[in-house]
């Protein structure tokens, strides 16, 4: 049987995901802080999933991890899809220093360890949930838009590695656009989809191998716009 991790599987896009993984065969290791959600996500399906409830941004998050891939009896995918982000037009230094705390700092051993652990056994999927928000600043969630562009550009240094160490590892950078979650915030959205369907298309793009998918598609047709508008234009918005 296939063993997946799902970082950040208690609620969102990382629960949605963790359920098509178990209906598709895999045991599936589920972590986030909320334990009562990880544990209703494993009653509905109680030989798929195993629950590691734990703070990525704690110094035990490795050895958590290790344990859980431990528990499972190896490893064939992890996704990361823990993250946060606050509206802070204040600039509230704790808003943003809890932002960079886990999808940067957080962010950045957690993708370290599963890359070594899949290039040390020469094979292994990682898969990381970035956004269209690492496109361009932003001025209502500013550490929230430039740590998101820091998972962008640090997946392509992953899979730029991975080239050159053999191609072993398979790295996919998914950037969804807005999706129905706690996490959607502020005024203004569209093209919301629900965590299911987004969860559905981020699945089929894993399927695929594909190295960089938007979610739902035709948000790579904003990701054109936002790459390419003019700056001085974009300050206006
Ligand atoms: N929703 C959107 O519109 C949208 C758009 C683009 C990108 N994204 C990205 O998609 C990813 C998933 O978010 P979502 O929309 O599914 O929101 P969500 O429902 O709030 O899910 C976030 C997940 O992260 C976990 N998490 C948060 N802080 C954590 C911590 N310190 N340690 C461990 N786990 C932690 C949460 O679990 P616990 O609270 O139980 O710890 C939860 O399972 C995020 O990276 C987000 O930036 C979302």
């Amino acid at each position: 049987m296939p063993k997946a991790i799902v970082i950040g599987a208690s609620s969102g896009i990382g629960k949605a995901l963790a359920h098509l993984l178990a209906s598709d065969g895999y045991q599936v290791g589920i972590t986030g802080r909320r334990l009562d959600l990880l544990e209703a996500i494993r009653k509905t399906s109680p030989d798929r999933f195993i629950v590691r409830s734990f703070d990525c941004t704690l110094d035990n998050n490795l050895s958590e991890l290790e344990a859980l891939v431990e528990e499972l009896g190896g490893l064939d995918l992890l996704m990361v899809s823990a993250g946060t982000g606050d509206l802070n037009e204040t600039l509230d230094a704790s808003i943003e220093n809890k932002t960079n705390l886990l999808n940067v700092a957080a962010f950045t051993q957690i993708v370290g360890w599963a890359y070594n652990h899949f290039q040390s056994q020469k094979k292994g999927h990682l898969i990381a949930i970035s956004s269209i928000a690492g496109f361009r600043g932003n001025k209502m969630a500013p550490a929230y838009g430039a740590s998101k562009a820091y998972q962008i550009n640090y997946l392509e240094g992953l899979r730029q590695k991975a080239h050159s160490e053999g191609g072993h590892v398979l790295i996919t950078d998914i950037r969804p656009g807005f999706v129905d979650t706690d996490m959607a915030k502020g005024p203004g959205q569209f093209w919301v989809a629900s965590p299911e369907k987004a969860a559905r298309q981020i699945y089929r793009h894993i399927r695929n191998k594909r190295k960089v998918a938007y979610v739902t598609n035709r948000w790579r047709l904003f990701a054109l716009l936002m790459k390419w508008m003019p700056r001085g234009l974009y300050k206006r918005f």
